[in-house]
């Protein structure tokens, strides 16, 4: 087998190597190389160097997730990658689970990643999280009525200006901030024909809401709003009634529908739209993936930021982390695997042990994850995933964790 060794990224010396990763794996086109640059920038790289070269990188980067009302220190995985000579080596695995116990160790309570296909990364105790609607529709067939004000031009130099609007935007359970600006720059180089619209009714002018958008086909469209940010009705209803005034040109565009939000409201005419447009290139449709996963890092420290309503429930906790098996015996941080007596209520908390008068639960971290982010409920967690208990338990457990989909509303 080829010598393998894991170490942090060089610019001066992994650059081109990365590159040629990225290349190999269809994700840079020539020309981009200035987006990868800033995506390294804003993440931590490690590399996995086989016969002297950079061949797999992983990058992760710092931020929060909310729960309920809390900003949870988050770390997210922000490209995984391995070139064509090192397949299947498990470089890509070790490393990724080397990210996440690093980060944990600092002190995230939660990872996060978007997936390419499900089963990967639950190797690691990342599980699947809720369902993200896209819905692409002829901008004319808006409702709005409104006139929107002329917007400004934004363009990929002002992304200092975009992150930090995309920070103060409106967030609801589940909302992911990514901290470092270059992040957002990486993502607007990254589109095609990129350009942005936008008001700037913040604080001594700033920006306060916008859309980026990905114009490739800039005549017609389809175009895709990367995405959407406002903090209030009429900033989000003014931006959308921007979309609108496309419409004379633009026929199609797609967007995730934001959270807490159901945009069919604003349609004219749905289903004759998606049954008319069946196959064609400017197709009305809504469809529903969901691609990004989460997993707990800190048990103790999630639960004790975890708030309830109502009645608490006490119970054992039996936690299977399958990540331990792809970390190195001498690592700080090995998951979170083990047993717990937690209490989920107005005070939540979690400590080592067991209690005999209680009733157990048994999970995976995975299904733990997506119980507690309130995914979908222990009930419905118990008939597909790894959870189980009494049913007493389950019910009372659907009972105290009646929470808001989780809605990250960052692609990451
Ligand atoms: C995905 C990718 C990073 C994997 O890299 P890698 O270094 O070959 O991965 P590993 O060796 O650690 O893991 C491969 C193993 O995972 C398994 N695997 C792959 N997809 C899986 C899935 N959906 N569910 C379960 N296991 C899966 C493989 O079968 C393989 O197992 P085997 O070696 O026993 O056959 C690589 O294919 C790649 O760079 N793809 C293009 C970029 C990409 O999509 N990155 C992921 C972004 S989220």
């Amino acid at each position: 087998m080829s010598e393998r060794e894991f170490r942090d990224y060089s610019p001066k010396r992994d650059r081109e190597a990365v590159r040629r990763v990225y290349r190999e794996c269809g994700w840079l086109d020539k020309g981009k190389e200035p987006a990868l640059e800033a995506l390294l920038k804003g993440s931590r790289a490690i590399v996995a160097e086989v016969n002297a070269e950079a061949e797999c990188v992983v990058l992760t980067a710092r931020g929060t997730m909310r729960y309920l009302d809390e900003d949870l220190p988050a770390s997210f995985v922000t490209g995984v990658t391995t070139s064509r000579v090192a397949r299947k080596q498990g470089l890509a695995s070790e490393l990724t689970a080397r990210c996440v116990a690093r980060d944990a160790a600092e002190g995230s309570l939660v990872s996060c990643l978007g997936m390419f296909e499900q089963g990967y990364y639950d190797r690691l105790g990342f599980s699947t999280g809720g369902y993200e609607h896209w819905y692409a529709f002829d901008p004319a067939e808006l409702t709005l009525v409104a006139k929107p004000r002329a917007p400004r031009r934004i363009a990929a130099d002002d992304w200092k200006a975009v992150h930090a609007a995309r920070l103060r935007r409106r967030r609801v359970h589940g909302g992911c901030n990514l901290s470092a600006p270059e992040l957002t720059k990486g993502e607007m180089l990254w589109t095609t024909n990129g350009f942005g619209l936008g008001y700037f009714d913040g604080r001594r002018g700033a920006l306060s809401h916008y859309v980026w958008c990905d114009g490739k086909e800039s005549e017609h469209g389809p175009y895709t709003i990367s995405w959407i940010v406002f903090r209030t009705r009429e900033e989000f209803l003014e931006l959308m009634g921007l979309v609108k005034s496309l419409g004379d040109q633009v026929h199609l565009v797609r967007m995730q529908e934001p959270p807490g939000i159901q945009l069919q409201d604003l349609l004219r005419q749905p289903f004759k739209a998606r049954q008319v447009t069946e196959r064609a290139k400017y197709e009305t449709k809504l469809s529903a993936t969901a691609y990004w996963q989460a997993r707990i890092c800190d048990l103790a420290g999630c639960l004790q930021r975890t708030h309830l309503d109502g009645e608490p429930v006490r119970f054992n906790l039996v936690l299977v982390d399958p990540i331990e098996s792809l970390l190195p015996k001498r690592t700080d941080w090995r998951g979170v695997g083990g047993e717990y007596v937690v209490t989920l209520g107005p005070a939540s908390g979690a400590e080592p042990g067991k209690s005999r008068s209680l009733p157990t639960l048994k999970a995976s971290v995975g299904a733990f994850t997506r119980l507690w982010l309130g995914v979908r409920p222990a009930t419905g967690l118990s008939f597909t995933d790894s959870l189980a208990g009494s049913g007493s338990l389950l019910e009372a457990l659907d009972e105290v964790l009646r929470l808001p989909e989780p809605k990250p509303d960052w692609d990451f």
